[in-house]
C-alpha cells in the first residue's frame, strides 16, 4: 500500500526566524491525517527544523544533496552529513538544479546511488518542459529521464523511492496542469515502471505532482487514482495554505 505524500520545498526561501514562525504555525495547525507531512527548509535551517519539529508529526528532509561520500567539493553536502543531524530523505532532481546547476541524468544518477547507498529515501523530480509537451513528446521525455536515472536500480530500491512528476512549465508559474493531464502522465509512468520491473513496484510507489498546486487546485488533483500526493513550493510558504493543501489530500 503506498503512501499518501504532501512535501513543502521552500527553495532558497525562510531565513531562520522565519523558519522558527512558520513550523510552529504548521505544527500548530496540522490535521489529522494519515498521509506523510514533509518539509524542506534550507540547510543552515535543518537542524533547528528538527528542533523546532520534534514533538510534531512533520517530518524535515533536504533538498539536494552530493554524490561523494566526502571530500574537495567546496559548498557542498553529503549524505553523511544529513544523516547525521537526523535527515533521512532527500529530494534529488528537481528542475532547478537540472536548469540552473547542470544536473544531468548521468549526475542524477551517481546521487540517487549514493543516498541509497546510504540508506536514504529519494523524492526523485522529473517533468517535460513546455516545448516537450507542446510538440507531444512528453511521454518520452519522461521516460527517459526515469530510465537514465532509476530503471538500472535493483528492484529492492524501489522502497526508498518517492516519485514527484512536475512539469516543469507548471513550477512557479500559476499554471497548473489539469487533473487529467496529471492523471494521464501519473498512469503512464505507473505502466512504464511495471513493465521495467513489475506491477508490485508500479503499485507501491508513491507518485506526487508538483507544479502550482494550491489549496483551490488541490483536492481536484490529488482525487486523481494515481497521484498519491503534492510537492508543494510557493503555496508551502504561507502556513495556511499549506495546511489546506495537507487537508485535500
Ligand atoms: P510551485 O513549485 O508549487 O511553486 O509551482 C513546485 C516545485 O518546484 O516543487
Amino acid at each position: 500500500m503506498r503512501s499518501k505524500i504532501v512535501a513543502g520545498n521552500w527553495k532558497m526561501n525562510k531565513n531562520l526566524a522565519e523558519t522558527d514562525s512558520l513550523l510552529t504555525e504548521l505544527s500548530a495547525k496540522l490535521p489529522d491525517t494519515d498521509a506523510e507531512v514533509m518539509v524542506a527548509p534550507t540547510f543552515v535551517n535543518l537542524t533547528r527544523a528538527l528542533q523546532t519539529l520534534e514533538s510534531s508529526k512533520i517530518e524535515v528532509i533536504a533538498q539536494n544533496m552530493h554524490y561523494a561520500e566526502s571530500g574537495a567539493f567546496t559548498g557542498e553536502i553529503s549524505a553523511d552529513m544529513l544523516l547525521n543531524i537526523g535527515i533521512d530523505t532527500v529530494i534529488i532532481g528537481h528542475s532547478e538544479r537540472r536548469a540552473y546547476f547542470g544536473e544531468s541524468d548521468a549526475i542524477l544518477s551517481k546521487k540517487v546511488i549514493t543516498a541509497l547507498k546510504n540508506g536514504m529515501r529519494v523524492m526523485f523530480c522529473f517533468g517535460e518542459e513546455l516545448d516537450d509537451r507542446k510538440s507531444g513528446n512528453h511521454f518520452n521525455v519522461v521516460e527517459s529521464q526515469l530510465k537514465n536515472v532509476l530503471f538500472n536500480l535493483e528492484p529492492s530500491a524501489w522502497t526508498n523511492i518517492i516519485l514527484a512528476y512536475e512539469p516543469v512549465w507548471a513550477i512557479g508559474t500559476g499554471e497548473t496542469a489539469s487533473p487529467e493531464q496529471a492523471q494521464e502522465m501519473h498512469a503512464f509512468i505507473r505502466k512504464t515502471i511495471s513493465e521495467a520491473f513489475d506491477s508490485t513496484i508500479a503499485t507501491n510507489v508513491s507518485i506526487l505532482y508538483g507544479g502550482s498546486v494550491k489549496p483551490s487546485n488541490a483536492e481536484e488533483i490529488f482525487s486523481k487514482p494515481d497521484v498519491d500526493g503534492g510537492l508543494i513550493g510557493g503555496a508551502s510558504l504561507v502556513a495556511d495554505d499549506f495546511i489546506a493543501i495537507v487537508k485535500a489530500i
